[in-house]
């Protein structure tokens, strides 16, 4: 991508992360059909239908600078799909499984949370307002998304990891560290 001025980079931001949620709209229902927690299925599937919200909201501010909503291919969201099937790959356990998954999704909520925090920022630099709050409204589904999927985490990873427990050690649900709120 070539661009010589902010509003140039930030089309091309906006491109890459129309791409980045469609790669997501792709890869999500393969993963949710490889989870085994009814939690984790939920709130992935959630996240499905507000991913897809974001994709016509991204079409929205698109339209408002008068521009075709075109994607750019977004390798580092490629890059962090497949990384996180090849984590899958060879996991039989369940929870394991459940465990892997959730990394695999966090890496791309953070990925995309960089991407609306930048492309955000650059709105409001703009003068963009109105897209700027699209794209912050986004943000802050990503860092709900990514919060929940902390949670989640923190009853599947303990799953996870009993039985790797022996009797003498402490049990991981007692020492779990504590979230601060
Ligand atoms: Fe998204």
């Amino acid at each position: 991508m070539k661009a010589n001025s902010l509003r140039e980079l930030y089309l091309g931001e906006l491109r890459d992360l129309y791409d980045a949620e469609h790669q997501i709209i792709k890869a999500l229902p393969k993963m949710i059909s490889k989870v085994s927690s009814e939690e984790l299925k939920s709130a992935l599937n959630e996240h499905l239908d507000i991913t897809r919200q974001q994709a016509e909201r991204l079409e929205q501010i698109f339209q408002n600078l008068g521009e075709k909503a075109k994607a750019e291919k977004c390798a580092g969201m490629e890059g962090v799909i497949k990384e996180g099937n090849e984590l899958l790959k060879d996991v039989d356990d369940e929870d394991v499984r459940d465990a892997a998954i959730i990394s695999a999704a966090q890496k791309v909520e953070h990925y995309e949370m960089a991407g609306y925090g930048t492309a955000r920022t650059w709105a409001s630099l703009l003068g963009e307002q109105d897209a700027a709050d699209l794209l912050e409204e986004t943000l802050n589904e990503e860092k709900e998304a990514d919060q929940k999927l902390t949670d989640i985490s923190e009853s599947i990873n303990v799953e996870a990891g009993e039985g790797e427990v022996t009797k003498t050690s402490p049990s991981r649900r007692a020492s779990r560290p504590r979230r601060v709120a």
